[in-house]
Order: structure tokens, then sequence, then C-alpha cells
């Protein structure tokens, strides 16, 4: 296989209708992968990313599912190997923001639906998927985390008690699968230019346009969708043979931005 190639293999990658997913999604396919676009609510946004990746010459198809619901899960596991066969790449990508609201103020159902989305479905997937993994030549989980969790700042903690769960799971989970030729690794970016990112900056710093952050940035723009996506490639290339259990910031040096 050449250097740098997914040709043959099979990725699942969750949230890939739009943000950071659907960079990752196009990314794998541009190197040979088959992809599964996994959804939640915009059919319409996941199957572009489907028509941009077949139109470039590569294999994808969509699935709704939202995470956040175990059974959704269940039959996501179940109908995604049955379209390009086992699957041996999963990208755990899906994700929501938290409402920023201090732990006094906070819903325990806000905190319930935010780990399950990003921590409980990852763990619930991996156990369902991790057997066909094993018995691929090659497996990779990553995870896409944040660096919010180096600063555990105040108003956040149901996303960042999610992303600490996520994180504990993949470090176990590269060190129990590692013998069974499972490679799992953390991307953990700092602010990246989504819907997600958009809305964050508005609220936490009254920006209309995140692009107007491009200046303050030390490599003088926002990362992008493709900066994490080339990254959470090159891992599951044979270039990164030889890392799992790693955990990479992608922020550009930024500086953690204000709290508040
Ligand atoms: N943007 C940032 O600054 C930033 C920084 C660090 C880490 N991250 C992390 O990166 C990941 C992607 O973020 P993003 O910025 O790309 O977010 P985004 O632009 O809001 O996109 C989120 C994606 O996740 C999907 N999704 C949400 N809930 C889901 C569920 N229950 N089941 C299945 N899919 C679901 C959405 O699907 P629908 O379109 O169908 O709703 C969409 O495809 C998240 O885990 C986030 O925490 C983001």
């Amino acid at each position: 296989m050449a250097q740098g190639s997914l040709a043959g293999r099979v990725a699942l990658v969750t949230g890939a209708s739009r943000g950071i997913g659907a960079g990752i999604a196009e990314e794998l396919a541009r190197c040979g992968s088959a992809v599964i676009v996994n959804f939640r609510r915009d059919a319409e946004a996941a199957f572009e990313v489907v028509g941009r990746i077949e139109s470039a010459g590569g294999r994808a198809a969509a699935i709704q599912a939202s995470v956040a619901v175990p059974a959704d899960v269940d039959r996501l596991a179940r109908e995604a190997p049955a379209i390009f066969g086992p699957i041996d790449i999963l990208i755990a990508n899906a994700g929501i923001a938290s409402r920023g609201l201090s732990v006094a103020e906070t819903d325990p159902e806000e905190l319930e639906r935010v780990v399950a989305t990003h921590a409980l479905s990852v763990h619930r997937l991996a156990h369902l998927l991790l057997a066909q993994m094993r018995a691929q030549r090659r497996g990779d989980i990553v995870v896409i985390s944040s660096s919010e969790l180096d600063h555990m700042r105040a108003n956040g903690a149901p996303y960042n008690m999610a992303k600490a769960a996520l994180e504990a799971l993949a470090l176990t989970l590269a060190k129990e699968e590692v013998r069974n030729g499972i490679h799992v690794n953390i991307v953990a970016p700092g602010l990246v230019s989504t819907d997600m990112g958009s809305r964050l900056v508005k609220a936490k710093l009254g920006v209309e346009d995140i692009a107007q952050l491009n200046e303050r940035q030390p490599l003088g723009r926002v990362c992008t969708a493709h900066d994490v996506a080339t990254v959470v490639r090159f891992l599951c290339t044979e270039d990164a043979g030889y890392v799992t259990g790693q955990r990479i910031v992608v922020d550009g040096g930024a500086e953690p931005w204000p709290t508040g």
C-alpha cells in the first residue's frame, strides 16, 4: 500500500454532516477510505458531504443516528458495516456545546445529554465494533476532544466532564487494544472555524464573524476543519504505524482565550 494511503479501509465518522466531522470524512475519502457519514438531523448537509466525496471519485454513504440515543448507536453499529464492509476506522467526533452555565444553574438533564453525546456513545460504539476491528489487519479509533480540557474553565462543567470521560476512555482503550492491532488516539483542537466555533465566539466574546479573530492567532488564522482532518488522517495511516495512546493538540500555539 502506498505511503499515506487508506485504500481498502472503511471509516465511520460520527457527526460528519458539517464542521470538523465533514472535513475528516472528506480527507479520509481523499486518501482512499470508504466513509460512512453519520449525522443527527441535517440530512441535506450529510448528503452534500457524500456527494462531494463521490464527485471526487470516493465512496461514501450517510446514516442518520443520534449518538445520544443508545438504540440509534446500536442501529448505527449494525447498519454501517453492511454498506462497505467491516469498519476499521472509527472517528468519534459528534459533539454539542454545553450552555455555558455554572453548576448551580445547570439542569442535570443537560449534563446527561452532553456526556452521553461525547463519551457514553463512544464506549457503546467501540464495544459494538471492536470485534470486527480486531479481525482486520489494523484498526484505528480517533476521538475528537478539545484543548478546553486543559483549562477546566468555569461554566463549562458538562463539556469539561464529557471530554474528560472521552479522553479517559481513549487512553484506557489504547492500552487494552494495542495487542489487537487497534490504535487509539486523541486529537484535541483549540478554536475551530465551524458552526460550533462561531456560536462560541459570538456568545463568549461578542464576535460576529470568527474570521475577525484571524490576526489574533499566532499563525495568522483561525484553525479550519481541514487542519484537524489532516492530523486525524495521519494517525490512521502507516505513517503513524507506531503511534497509539497519544493526545495531539491542534491549536496553532494559541494562548487560552479570555475566560468570562
Ligand atoms: N469548533 C470548535 O471550536 C471545537 C474545538 C474543539 C473541539 N471541538 C469538537 O469537535 C467536534 C465537532 O465540532 P464542530 O465544531 O464540527 O461542531 P458543529 O459544527 O456543531 O457540528 C457538529 C456535528 O455533530 C453532529 N452531531 C451533533 N450531535 C449529534 C448526535 N447526537 N448524533 C450524531 N451527530 C451529532 C452534527 O450533526 P447535525 O448537523 O445532523 O446536527 C454535526 O454534524 C465536537 O466533538 C466538538 O466538541 C470543536
